[in-house]
């Protein structure tokens, strides 16, 4: 039988980015696991509005998201550790950037996709960013085919309810194929 734990938003696991943006003429990098996909094009991030990073994105309207690989967890806890407004995080990773020129990327980061934004929404103590991907770069190592190989790219994901960060296993099924073997399904 299954227990009522109350309100608990059970939504986890959610991938591990660092988003970047330019905040007082420097890089600054977040972590962030309360991302989101809007529509195919759109995505949003959700940001306490305490963090230092929002007034890059709102000032730029610009910022990037990263996906580190599992090997860089110690960087990625740390920026979800030390807030630009005591440290300067800008060398933790190495930078780099695109045409839009204020949305800073990690080089060595697998895949990072450089965004503008499109709406902030007022949520409680957060800002919801909402924005979309200009470009998006992934390291040849981490494509088959042409497409992202997340084999390759070993993304994290965050686990709220351990505090714990996970890898991924592997694929072991099919989407949209599947489930054509639905006994009870039309042929
Ligand atoms: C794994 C992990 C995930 C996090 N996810 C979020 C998140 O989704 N939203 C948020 O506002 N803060 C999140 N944080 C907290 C921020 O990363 C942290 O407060 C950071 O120091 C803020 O940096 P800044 O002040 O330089 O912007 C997360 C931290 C960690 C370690």
């Amino acid at each position: 039988m299954k227990k009522n734990i109350g309100p608990v938003n059970a939504l986890y696991p959610m991938p591990v980015v660092l988003v970047g943006a330019m905040v007082d003429g420097r890089a600054n990098f977040i972590t962030i696991a309360h991302v989101g996909i809007f529509t195919l094009e759109t995505i949003s991030l959700g940001v306490n509005r305490s963090h230092y990073t929002n007034r890059g994105i709102r000032e730029n309207r610009t910022f990037s998201v990263n996906f580190p690989s599992d090997g860089m967890v110690v960087e990625t806890d740390y920026a979800g550790l030390a807030s630009g407004k005591q440290t300067d995080k800008s060398s933790v990773f190495e930078v780099e950037f695109g045409p839009l020129k204020t949305a800073p990327m990690i080089k060595n980061a697998p895949v990072s996709m450089e965004c503008g934004l499109l709406d902030v929404l007022d949520y409680g103590n957060h800002d919801v960013f909402v924005g979309r991907a200009v470009n998006t770069y992934a390291d040849e190592s981490v494509l088959k085919n042409g497409v992202i190989d997340l084999a390759a790219v070993r993304p994290m994901l965050f686990d709220m309810f351990q505090r714990k960060y996970w890898r991924l296993g592997g694929p072991f099924a099919d989407c949209w194929s599947v489930g054509k073997n639905y006994a009870g399904g039309k042929k």
